[in-house]
Formats: structure tokens, sequence, C-alpha cells
């Protein structure tokens, strides 16, 4: 496993955790728009596969909208926390959250018997690793999911974004942590390294907590298409946003509807 996974979202799962929770009070709304797209295939209910799930947003939401939901993540943390979330939104009974390398996902869900309706892969899920582990997980959901299934790819970034808009610095304050993020995006290869440090704030003062090098891989749409293509699935239709369905363009985020082919 790469340093910067196990440091992230292992080791310091505690960190990254925070960030996920910001991202919670705007997934009811994501879901919504997912289940209006779902609706206009005629999928109205069914098994849904939540690849990379973190701490379960998307599948306890989902499952709250009647799906059984079956999140996958190589975090234990964010395992733990996601059942202990599932029980607070009371759908323990809709969901499974199973620890466990996506790169090996047939294997991780071997205990589910039923083929998936819907696969979700939300907030830049993809580029960790190499492109042939990606077109490999998505190979892996496609024969695990039924003729008729759709994919979701959400909130992800793209290169068109990073050509027209690139922040090499921002910084992000939740409770008494300060997350500054600082980054390097190289065209050519399409790789943007991020530095994230992490400080505890106290008043006026820093005092730094923690240091993670992220390196991964943007795609284009196009790249992320043809990919997916590859592994089985057909892109009918692109959105900047599914909370709003919002058209999709360079300065939305990527938010993919692909067909089972
Ligand atoms: C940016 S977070 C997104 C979490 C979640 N999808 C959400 O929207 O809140 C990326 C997630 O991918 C998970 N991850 C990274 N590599 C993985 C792998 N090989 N198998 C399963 N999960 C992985 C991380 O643990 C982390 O929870």
């Amino acid at each position: 496993m790469n340093n910067w996974i196990k440091k992230l979202f292992i080791q310091r799962s505690d960190l990254f955790l925070k960030l996920m929770n910001e991202r919670w009070p705007r997934t009811e709304a994501l879901v919504n728009g997912m289940v209006k797209v779902l609706n206009e295939f005629g999928i109205t209910s069914g098994n849904l596969l939540d690849l990379c799930c973190g701490n379960g947003r998307v599948s306890i939401y989902m499952a709250k909208k009647g799906f059984k939901s079956v999140g996958v993540d190589l975090s234990k943390a964010f395992i733990e926390d996601a059942k202990k979330k599932a029980q607070e939104h009371e759908v323990s009974s809709s969901v499974t959250f199973l620890e466990g390398d996506a790169r090996r996902l047939k294997n991780v869900v071997k205990s589910i018997s039923q083929p998936f309706d819907v696969v979700a892969n939300v907030w830049t899920s993809v580029g960790f690793y190499s492109e042939e582990d990606d077109l490999n997980i998505f190979k892996q959901a496609r024969e695990l999911s039924k003729d008729s299934a759709i994919l979701f790819i959400a909130e992800t970034m793209h290169t068109e974004y990073l050509s027209i808009k690139f922040t090499p610095t921002s910084y992000t304050e939740i409770d008494n942590i300060l997350m500054l993020e600082n980054r390097k995006y190289d065209p050519i290869s399409a790789q943007m390294n991020t530095s994230w440090i992490f400080y505890n704030k106290n008043g006026e003062n820093l005092r730094f907590m923690d240091k993670v090098d992220i390196e991964h891989h943007i795609y284009s749409t196009q790249e992320l298409t043809a990919l997916l293509r590859k592994a089985g699935w057909e892109t009918v239709a692109l959105y900047g946003n599914f909370s709003t369905l919002q058209a999709f363009n360079p300065l939305t985020s990527l938010n993919i509807v692909a067909k089972a082919c």
C-alpha cells in the first residue's frame, strides 16, 4: 500500500475523519439527486455497492431511501465509525460495512450473494493507485453487478478544472484543527502532489501536529470515461453536481452516470 494512503486513512484516520464529517450535512441532497437519476432508469430500490465508502455517508443515506447498501473501505477506523453512524441513523439492518481493499473487491464482498443494482464511488476516490488498479476495481464492480446496473462517480476532481483554476494553497479549520494544503500539479503526468499539514490551533498559536504528502493521479473526463468503458461501464450522462443536477462544465466537479454494458 502507498505510504500516504496508510498514513492518511489508517494511522491518522482521526484527522481525515474530521474532514469526512464535514461532508455529511450535504449528503442527503447528493443522494436525493442520485435517486432522481436512478428513477429515470427505472431503479427505485435494490443493492448498492459504495466503493471506498469512508465512514459511510452515501451508504447510510441510500439505505434511508430504501436501498440495501454495502460499503467497502480499507480503513478499520472509518468502517467502525460507519457502523456506529448506521446505528445512530437507525439503518443498521439495511447496511453492511466491510473492511477491505477495493483492489481485491470480489474477495472482500464474497459474503454478499446478491448482484448490485447501483455502484457509487464518491469524492475523488480514484487515481490513488495505478490506472491498471482502477481498471481492475471497476471491472470487478461490473462483474458483481446486474446488466441493468448504474455506476456513479461523484464529486471528483478532473484535469479540465485544474487547467483553469489551480489553487496552490488553501486551508480548512475544523474545531481546533487547522489543515493547510500545499499543492503541486504536473499537467504532463496529471499527477497531483499535496502536502497536508495539520496544526492544533489555540487562540493565535498554531502547534504542528502532522504532515502527510499525498500523491495521486487526476483523470480527465475523457480518460476516466474511456477507462470505465474498458471496465464495462458506458457513460450516459455528466453532471456538475448531483444535488442540483446542474450540467457539467470545466469548473464544476466531475459527476458521471454510467450504465453497465
Ligand atoms: C476521499 S475519501 C472518500 C470517502 C467517501 N467516499 C466519502 O465520500 O465520504 C477516500 C476513501 O478511499 C478509501 N480507500 C483508499 N484506498 C482504498 C482501497 N484500496 N480500498 C478501499 N478503500 C480505499 C480511504 O480509506 C477513504 O475512506
